[in-house]
């Protein structure tokens, strides 16, 4: 057992930056966001809620509109047989959480609106313990209240979120009630147009968290940029004052790293580790555990360290190619948002089936979930955030709440190995004020983690009749340059990829994070024959044979795993507000072009990449 407690000079700077941008986000939620919840002593409050659609908001807004000091929120019981109460969630009809509820429930399938939950409950309070309420997601906007008392508000629908209520709890007949509303917003990030399903409410689990009065907040610990055998990042405490200690400790290779809190509750953490390194062939985690004297968290991660040099990717020190798949956050089977690890591990296990090393999580950050699971199953990460298509860029509020969900995103998932790319962006046009609002979050990204790559999905343009050019200006700030092209589908018939070359302007690593084309499972014909899987097949037969001829080509997320819900998709006894991309059907079917793709992968790692 060695004892190492050596401060490392390069710290300093790194923990400043880290501490004003932990207050940015911290700062748009009510309090700081708790990490490794699934690591915490909690108690679920997943199951049946009581659930009151309220498509004009009555439960919020008097009839002038304004905001009712009386509103469902309060849960109100009639007291005499003479009082009028209009709603009653004791007799209301129930939902499942986590899910969505256009799923669960047929009326709600294209609902945009508000809709309320409650879940009554009861909780022993402890001494020196303080309680907080967490939730996992929450599409779009949540209200939430305790007892009848605003806890806060939280915006974005796919990161977590949470609220203490140490004070607020009771011991009896606590009530948790939770105005959700999903209505798109021109000024919301996503905003108005997406090609996805805008699946509404409580989506991801939802749970207490018990913890003692000073607690192990946030932590960060993975390999030092650029370094194989040095372990960097922070402990934050909640509650501490300067001088704690803490202990950070990873037994299986007898490391035991003890570190002391500043003022702040943060304690700068560095050590040298001589550690198996997370390959996807060998996804080495390690049990971690950080202590105080009276609290200990453990966690399960994986060490690597990720960059680029020239056109390369390079994982560990070697170059690497990126065999992935772009997902969408859907249950194929079940149908609605997938949540659970069953379902992550039914998505993950078939992206394998492909051959795959890697998956683009679109365009929203994914549940907690599916990047544990990738960790444990040797799968690398594109996360994103849904600045997708045109946003506000001249928004500050828009921007501010763009900065908050890639906040969130970074603060849950940025010690897990696996995530190996953050995207800031899908297809956004290009302009001055859209060019510095994207400069502005890949700024915050990097002043969260400067461990990982940044990128985004970007789109490529003619110089000439068969010259693809690939020079986004936002590229030169970014590690990895993402590309999406339809050719063969939007762009032409698929042979048309035969004769384009591409330009790309930038020495810098090229991903094609998109190309593809709809086939309905089962649909059969000439290859010419749109929506047939013959046609398909035939897409990706050109396209990979295109790619191919791409020299900085270091990885492709090709479009899509599995068919998707799309409110954009109508064609009758075709789409039928599916998406038709996937490879595999919306009932597990492989197509045609399953097996192209597959080969190709197989291929690739005979090469050895
Ligand atoms: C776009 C977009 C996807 C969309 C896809 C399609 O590139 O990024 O969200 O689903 O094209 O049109 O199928």
């Amino acid at each position: 057992m060695n004892i190492t407690s050596k401060i490392d000079r390069r710290a300093p700077l790194f923990v400043a930056i880290i501490l004003c941008l932990h207050i940015t986000v911290a700062a748009q939620q009510s309090i700081p966001l708790i990490t490794n919840v699934p690591g915490r002593n909690t108690i679920s409050l997943n199951g049946s809620w009581q659930v009151i659609i309220d498509p004009y908001e009555t439960g919020y807004y008097d009839y002038r509109f304004q905001p009712r000091g009386d509103g469902y929120f309060k849960n109100t019981q009639p007291q005499s047989p003479s009082d009028l109460i209009e709603y009653d969630f004791d007799s209301s009809q129930q939902l499942q959480v986590p899910g969505d509820w256009n799923s669960q429930d047929q009326r709600l399938l294209f609902y945009e609106g508000t809709l309320w939950y409650k879940k009554s409950f009861d909780y022993q309070r402890k001494d020196r313990k303080r309680l907080f309420v967490y939730f996992g997601a929450a599409n779009y906007v949540a209200d939430v209240y305790l007892n009848g008392e605003k806890l806060g508000r939280h915006e974005g629908g796919f990161t977590p979120f949470n609220f203490e209520i140490t004070s607020l709890v009771k011991d009896k007949d606590n009530f948790l009630v939770v105005k959700v509303d999903n209505k798109r917003r021109r000024d919301a990030v996503p905003t108005l147009n997406t090609d996805w399903w805008n699946y509404g409410g409580l989506t991801r689990e939802v749970a207490l968290v018990e913890v003692p009065s000073t607690f192990v907040e946030d932590y960060v610990l993975q390999l030092r940029k650029g370094s194989l055998d040095e372990i960097q990042g922070f402990v934050k405490l909640n509650g501490a004052t300067a001088g704690e200690s803490i202990a950070v400790e990873i037994p299986e290779a007898k490391i035991k790293h003890a570190v002391t809190t500043d003022s702040k509750g943060y304690a700068q953490v560095s050590f040298p580790a001589k550690l198996q390194l997370w390959t996807p062939e060998n996804p080495k985690l390690y049990e971690v555990v950080i202590s105080t004297p009276d609290n200990s968290l453990s966690d399960r991660i994986g060490f690597r360290s990720i960059d680029t040099r020239g056109a390369d990717i390079v994982l560990n020190g070697k170059p690497i190619f990126l065999r992935g798949i772009s997902i969408h956050e859907e249950s194929p089977l079940r149908g609605g948002r997938a949540f659970s690890e069953e379902d992550a591990r039914m998505l993950l296990s078939w992206a394998k089936e492909l051959g795959c090393n890697f998956v683009r999580l679109a365009h929203y950050p994914h549940n907690e979930n599916m990047v544990r699971l990738a960790d444990e199953m040797g799968v690398m990460v594109w996360a994103e955030i849904p600045v997708y298509w045109t946003i506000l860029w001249d928004n500050q509020d828009t921007l501010k709440n763009a900065q908050n969900q890639l906040g969130e995103l970074i603060t849950r998932d940025r010690n897990r190995a696996s995530v190996i790319l953050w995207s800031v962006a899908n297809e956004t046009p290009v302009s001055e004020p859209r060019n510095v609002f994207l400069k502005t979050l890949i700024d915050s990204a990097r002043a969260l983690d400067q461990t990982r790559l940044l990128t985004a999905a970007n789109e490529r343009h003619y110089a000439d009749q068969t010259t693809q050019v690939i020079d986004d200006p936002v590229g030169r700030y970014l590690d990895v340059l993402g590309c999406n092209e339809y050719v063969g589908w939007y762009d032409g018939l698929p042979e048309k990829a035969d004769g384009l070359t591409w330009k790309v302007t930038l020495n810098k690593p090229l991903i094609i994070s998109e190309f593809g084309a709809d086939a309905l499972f089962g649909k059969h014909g000439g290859k010419a024959q749109r929506w047939t899987e013959e046609y398909q097949k035939d897409v990706y037969e050109h396209q990979i044979a295109m790619l191919k001829r791409i020299p900085s080509l270091r990885g492709m997320s090709p479009w899509i795993l599995t068919d998707f819900r799309s409110p954009r998709r109508p064609l009758p006894g075709i789409q039928d507000f599916f998406n038709r991309k996937g490879l595999i059907s919306s009932r597990g079917e492989r197509k045609q072009a399953f097996f192209v793709l597959q080969k190709f992968y197989k291929e690739l790692m005979t090469e050895g990449k």
